[in-house]
C-alpha cells in the first residue's frame, strides 16, 4: 500500500473516545517492547509518529492512526510489563479486553512475537485467547535483524511451534531497522481488509 497520509487521531482510555468513522481497524498486540509502535512507523515511513521508548510500557492508551482514509491501526499497550502495580495491570487488561471483544470495526490483530525467543507463557495466553474469540491474527516475528539470517529457519519454527500456530495465520519475519518483511505485512493486512 503507498502511504499517503497517516495521523494520530485519538489516544483512548475509553471507548467514547474510539473513532466513528467505521474504517476497518487492524490492532497490534504483543508484550511490552517488542517493537509494536516500531511497526507502524515502519509499515507508514514515519520517523516517530507512533512514539518509541526503549524502555517497555510507553504506549499506555489505544491510540488510533489513521491511514490513507482506508484504515485505522489501533496501537496498544503491551503486555507483560512487571513495573506497573497490579490493579494498573488490571485496568489495562480490561481496556484491551473489551476494546478487542466488543469493536466491530476490528478485522484483525497483528501479534508482535520477538523472534530471537520462544514465545513467552503471555504471548502464548495472548494467541490463545485471540484464537478463542475467532479473531484472525497475522503473527508477525520481529527484531529479525538480530538474528542472522541462517538461523531464521529455526528461529521462524521456535515460534510456529511455540504458539502453535494455526494454519490460516500468516507468521511474517519483520525488522522495523531494515525493513525486512514490510511488503509481506501490507499484504496480509491488504487480504484482512477485503475479506
Ligand atoms: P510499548 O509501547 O512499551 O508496549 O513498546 P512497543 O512494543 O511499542 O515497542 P517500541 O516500538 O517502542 O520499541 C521498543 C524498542 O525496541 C525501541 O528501542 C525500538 O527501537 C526497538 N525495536 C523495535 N523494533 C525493532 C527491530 O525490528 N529491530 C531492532 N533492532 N530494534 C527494534
Ligand atoms: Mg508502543
Amino acid at each position: 500500500m503507498k502511504v499517503t497520509q497517516a495521523e494520530i487521531v485519538i489516544s483512548a482510555v475509553r471507548p467514547e473516545q474510539y473513532p466513528e468513522d467505521a474504517l476497518p481497524e487492524i490492532a497490534l498486540a504483543g508484550r511490552s517492547n517488542v517493537g509494536k509502535s516500531s511497526l507502524i512507523n515502519r509499515l507508514i515511513n514515519r520517523k516517530n509518529l507512533a512514539r518509541t521508548s526503549s524502555k517497555p510500557g510507553k504506549t499506555q492508551t489505544i491510540n488510533f492512526y489513521r491511514i490513507n482514509e482506508e484504515l485505522y491501526f489501533a496501537d496498544m499497550p503491551g503486555y507483560g510489563f512487571a513495573r506497573v502495580s497490579k490493579a494498573m495491570r488490571a485496568a489495562w487488561g480490561r481496556m484491551v479486553e473489551n476494546y478487542l471483544t466488543q469493536r466491530q470495526n476490528l478485522v484483525g490483530v497483528i501479534q508482535l512475537i520477538d523472534l530471537r525467543h520462544p514465545p513467552t507463557r503471555d504471548d502464548q495466553d495472548m494467541y490463545e485467547w485471540l484464537k478463542h474469540h475467532d479473531m484472525p491474527v497475522i503473527v508477525v516475528a520481529t527484531k529479525a535483524d538480530k538474528i542472522s539470517k541462517g538461523h531464521w529457519p529455526k528461529h521462524r519454527k521456535q515460534v510456529k511451534e511455540g504458539l502453535s500456530l494455526a494454519s490460516e495465520d500468516p507468521l511474517i519475519l519483520f525488522s522495523a531497522q531494515t525493513g525486512q518483511g514490510k511488503e509481506e505485512v501490507w499484504r496480509a493486512i491488504g487480504d484482512r481488509l477485503r475479506d
